[in-house]
């Protein structure tokens, strides 16, 4: 399995599986065709389906990567903490290998967003001193947002999630993590179905001979970004895995990254929700 290193040291695989409104039985099809690495929230209510495809399949916890985030509601340092215990409960685990704060702000209203981020830092910050988490992620944080961390804290963020695709490849915060030396996730790598019926997409998956879902994989692959797709059958999880294995050339990289906007999921951190 291709592996990526964060700036930590710590080696995770290169590609995930996304839980949002996964289906338990899904889990242990996944780690049947080899995925080692689940995205899942306190807020998908599903953290607990881990520990039973564990069972169910005899994979063992230190095999696999579990990553979970602090919702929106929990924000602060005791909401943080008490977050996390029950992540871990959920989990039956004494460690989580990514903790990501789920969204920089938990309303528009509040002002001071900032002075809640860093609380929430600061309890994860503590959590990884005490070897209970691997690494500290941000999602859906904008550079903006991102810089404000950086200013304060002791640990240095390992992960940022943002929603990545070809259509919406979020070039300046993608550079902006490139540069920080914070790998990037990309949640919605196939546009949760948006993208794939696009001209472009398809033109390249005839002509590279994989499927529209691959274009969209690869091009997080070859962008250094780390594709998180959900699938619920066995045939969806090796078609996405199969992704690490084909490359797109330069001039196609081009031409995805400048393609039209596309299949915005109408989520941002800093807008009303748009619904499409
Ligand atoms: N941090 C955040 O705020 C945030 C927000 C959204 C998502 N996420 C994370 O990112 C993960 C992935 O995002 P997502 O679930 O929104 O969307 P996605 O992975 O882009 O798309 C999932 C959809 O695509 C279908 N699909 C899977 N493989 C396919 C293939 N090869 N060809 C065609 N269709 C395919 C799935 O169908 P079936 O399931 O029926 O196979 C499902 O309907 C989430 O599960 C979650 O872990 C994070």
């Amino acid at each position: 399995m291709r592996t990526l290193t964060l700036n930590n040291g710590l080696t995770i695989p290169a590609i995930g599986f996304g839980m949002y409104k996964s289906e338990p039985g899904s889990l242990a099809m996944a780690l049947e065709e080899g995925y080692r690495y689940f995205d899942t929230a306190s807020y998908y209510g599903n953290e607990g389906d881990i520990p039973q495809a564990l069972e169910q399949t005899g994979v063992k916890r230190e095999e696999v990567f579990i990553a979970s985030k602090i919702w929106k509601s929990d924000m602060g340092y005791d909401g943080a903490m008490m977050s996390f215990s029950r992540t871990l409960e959920n989990l039956r685990t004494d460690y989580a290998d990514v903790l990501m704060i789920h969204w920089p702000r938990p309303n528009l209203e509040l002002e001071d967003w900032k002075a809640l981020d860093l609380e929430t830092w600061r309890a994860m910050e503590d959590l990884y001193s005490q070897g209970k988490i691997r690494a500290l992620g941000l999602s859906n944080f904008l550079p903006y947002h991102t810089e404000n961390i950086l200013s304060h804290c002791r640990v240095k963020p390992q992960v940022a999630q943002l929603e990545f695709h070809p259509g919406h490849a979020q070039a300046f915060a993608l550079e902006y993590y490139r540069r920080k030396g914070i790998q990037v996730q990309a949640w919605s790598p196939l546009g949760r179905g948006r993208v794939l019926d696009d001209e472009l997409i398809r033109e390249l998956a005839g002509k590279y001979h994989v499927t529209p879902g691959q274009v969209c994989l690869g091009f997080c692959v070859q962008e250094g970004v780390m594709p998180l797709p959900k699938a619920s059958s066995p045939e969806r999880l090796r078609e996405n895995m199969a992704c690490l294995e084909f490359a797109i050339d330069d001039r196609d990289m081009m031409r995805l990254e400048n393609m039209p906007p596309l299949g915005w999921s109408g989520e941002h951190p800093d807008r009303e929700r748009v619904k499409l």
